[in-house]
């Protein structure tokens, strides 16, 4: 333990104690975390820098003393690593949780480390632990040198906007303290990581498991004039930028409690604001001035990025929660298309076209993503095509957001220029993105605003827009019961479209297969010429498997309430290949097609469709009134809503 660390663990006096409190309350805070290969001793490391900074209580380093002489693989020494994965293991029985963050202090500053799992799922956790990291040790085996791992890690570091590299180059120890090694080590770095963006990369050469330049410089090192890697962190400028940037205050919520008080609450992103000050709403442009600036302990004239504050404003504007408070003369983007670096993070892979969850700081919108440009060679950098982005990959995309979003680009603002993609299904984050630029194209389409609209048309026609959306295997009736249903309504006077698997892929969707992500498309264009159809006044009747909630979901989502009728025509699987109408059943089975429905590609049923269709042994017929009865009963219970209730 060196004797810095020393001197803050003194028994207490309550003088001493408020003398700590209060050298502690000045110290700087610094967030880092660390990364690397698997073997590259990141647990020791960590560790290490616990017990020397005597964050390890002695009870909990004699237990470790014993645990290392049974299970570590150090011999008589302490095995570190043992103390870090215990309290890994603890940690995974909450399964959450993946970063976890360790605190310890010198007599110089306060640290906070993101201690980020490595394994598969080590982009998710690199996001999480960097998005708040203002630097990165990035650990390299002496042995190995620079490996694909390091480079990926500092690629993805990069992107996630840390600008301060310290390589640990760890286990000197093991190739004899070798001036040249270390050395050979740093210049490959440094020609790797030229264009990565970071401001200052500092190599010190170490041993995580003697502690030999960790927090005590190394006897076995004379020829290393560098700081130990404590020094290093303890006196590194990260300058606090997120202050000197413009002014930006994301709601987050609405503040009154009566109605002499209206203020807006959240967390400062960036820059500072003073009383007085004018400002801007982001998504309208209203202008308006500070009243006050009200605090925990009461009124502030002025405060700075990372305080909680409530605003209040002094005009009666608009500002909801999602919206932000910005400097006039320096305003955010508004936009609904931007380009963006996206991470997956997800085993199911990234699909155009499917509709996410988009989250930024305090808004949330839905997003599709519109194009993917490139895929991103974590090891060179290099662009490659690529269809859809499987876990751990790394894009750069369009995207497409239902309602315009506040932002600015993440090389300018990490706070407000980045966002996390949620999946719709399962409530998990998927993904997580920086945004590059909004898209000139966003600026230039506006919605026209036309004179004869949805209504105006339906009600020529005497009906109310409906979209029967059927869906089911191949084989389970779908097509049958569709054209029996839109003949009957058209001998009744309706106006119908219907809209056929097979029929819209030989046109308009000629380009699509049967993968998951052709098939996310299929039902995304389809959804779109529906609500078309649906503008125009019609019924129209879709009939694709439509095989994913997420889609179907997707198109209940772009439809007017009321409006979207899932129909799940349900034919078990047996039947349905019992039946093999075309033949293809037959053919899957043996291998001849892939990626066939109920064989090699999933179908997800539907839990509360609004009409359920059994066909066993029951005639199209039969079906088809089931449906033409819930249409009836859907137009009369409108009608009483609109003249009253029913009287
Ligand atoms: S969907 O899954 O994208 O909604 P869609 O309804 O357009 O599928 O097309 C399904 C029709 O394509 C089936 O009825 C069948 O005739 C034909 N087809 C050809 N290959 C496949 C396949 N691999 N899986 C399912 N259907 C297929």
């Amino acid at each position: 333990m060196d004797t810095a660390a020393r001197a803050e663990s003194q028994p207490a006096t309550a003088d001493s104690v408020r003398a700590y409190l209060a050298s502690q309350e000045k110290k700087s805070l610094l967030r880092f975390l660390t990364c690397g290969s698997v073997d590259d001793g990141k647990s020791t490391l960590i560790g290490r820098l616990l017990s020397d900074t005597k964050q390890i209580f002695e009870d909990q380093l004699a237990a470790l003393e014993a645990d290392s002489r049974k299970h570590g693989t150090t011999g008589d020494d302490v095995d570190f690593a043992l103390l870090v994965d215990g309290l890994e293991a603890e940690r995974e029985q909450g399964i959450t949780i993946d970063v976890a963050y360790r605190f310890f202090a010198t007599p110089k500053r306060k640290f906070i480390v993101a201690d980020t799992p490595g394994h598969e799922q080590y982009t998710r956790n690199m996001a999480t632990g960097a998005s708040t990291a203002d630097l990165a040790v990035v650990l390299v085996d002496a042995r190995q040198g620079v490996l694909r791992q390091t480079r990926r890690h500092s690629i993805i570091a990069s992107m996630l906007g840390i600008r301060h590299i310290v390589l640990a180059v760890n286990k000197i120890d093991l190739v004899g303290f070798d001036r040249q090694a270390f050395e050979r080590i740093e210049q490959d770095y440094r020609a790797f990581a030229k264009d990565l963006g970071f401001r200052s990369i500092v190599a010190v050469p170490l041993s995580a498991r003697y502690g030999d330049n960790v927090s005590r410089r190394s006897d076995n090192m004379n020829w290393y004039a560098g700081p130990t890697l404590v020094e290093h962190l303890e006196t590194v400028v990260v300058d606090d930028v997120a202050a000197e940037l413009p002014f930006r205050f994301p709601v987050q919520y609405v503040n009154r409690p009566n109605l002499d008080f209206r203020g807006f609450a959240g967390t400062i992103a960036s820059g500072s604001v003073a009383a007085g000050d004018e400002v801007v709403v982001a998504k309208s442009g209203k202008a308006t001035r500070i009243r006050r600036i009200v605090a925990q302990g009461g009124d502030l004239a002025g405060a700075v990025a990372g305080q909680a504050v409530t605003l209040v404003l002094d005009d009666e504007v608009e500002v909801s929660r999602g919206n932000m408070l910005v400097a006039p003369d320096a305003r955010p983007q508004v936009a609904d298309q931007f380009c963006a670096n996206i991470v997956w993070f997800d085993e199911q892979g990234l699909l155009p076209g499917r509709s996410y969850i988009l989250r930024t700081e305090t808004d949330q919108t839905g997003a599709t993503v519109t194009e993917l440009k490139h895929r991103v060679n974590v090891n060179d950098l290099g662009r490659e095509a690529a269809k859809s982005l499987e876990l751990n990959e790394v894009g750069v995309c369009n995207l497409s957001t239902r309602a315009p979003i506040v932002f600015d680009p993440f090389s300018d603002n990490r706070g407000t220029g980045a966002f996390i993609l949620i999946d719709r299904i399962t409530n998990a984050t998927v993904g997580a993105g920086m945004i590059q630029h909004a898209l000139r194209r966003a600026e230039n389409i506006h919605w026209q605003s036309l004179d004869v609209g949805k209504r105006a048309r339906a009600d020529l026609k005497n009906q109310r827009p409906a979209i029967f959306w059927f869906t089911g295997l191949s084989g389970s009736g779908k097509s049958t019961i569709a054209n029996l249903l839109e003949k009957k309504l058209h001998v009744a006077g309706r106006h119908t479209y219907l809209l056929d698997g097979d029929n819209v892929r030989h046109g308009l969707n000629r380009d699509l297969g049967f993968t998951d992500a052709d098939r996310v498309e299929n039902i995304r264009r389809v959804a779109e010429v529906a609500k078309l159809m649906a503008d125009a006044g019609l019924i129209i009747i879709v009939s694709f498997i439509s095989p994913f909630k997420a889609e179907r979901r997707m198109a209940r989502e772009l439809m007017a309430g009321g409006e979207f009728i899932e129909v799940f025509v349900d034919t078990p699987f047996e039947e349905c290949a019992r039946r093999d109408p075309k033949g293809l059943y037959a053919r899957a089975l043996k291998g001849e097609i892939k990626n066939f429905t109920g064989v090699d590609s999933p179908y997800e049923a539907p839990e509360n469709p609004e009409i359920r269709l059994q066909t066993l042994g029951r005639t199209a017929e039969e079906m088809v009134e089931i449906v033409e009865q819930w249409l009836i009963r859907r137009d009369i219970a409108a009608d009483e809503y609109e003249s009253g209730g029913g009287i």
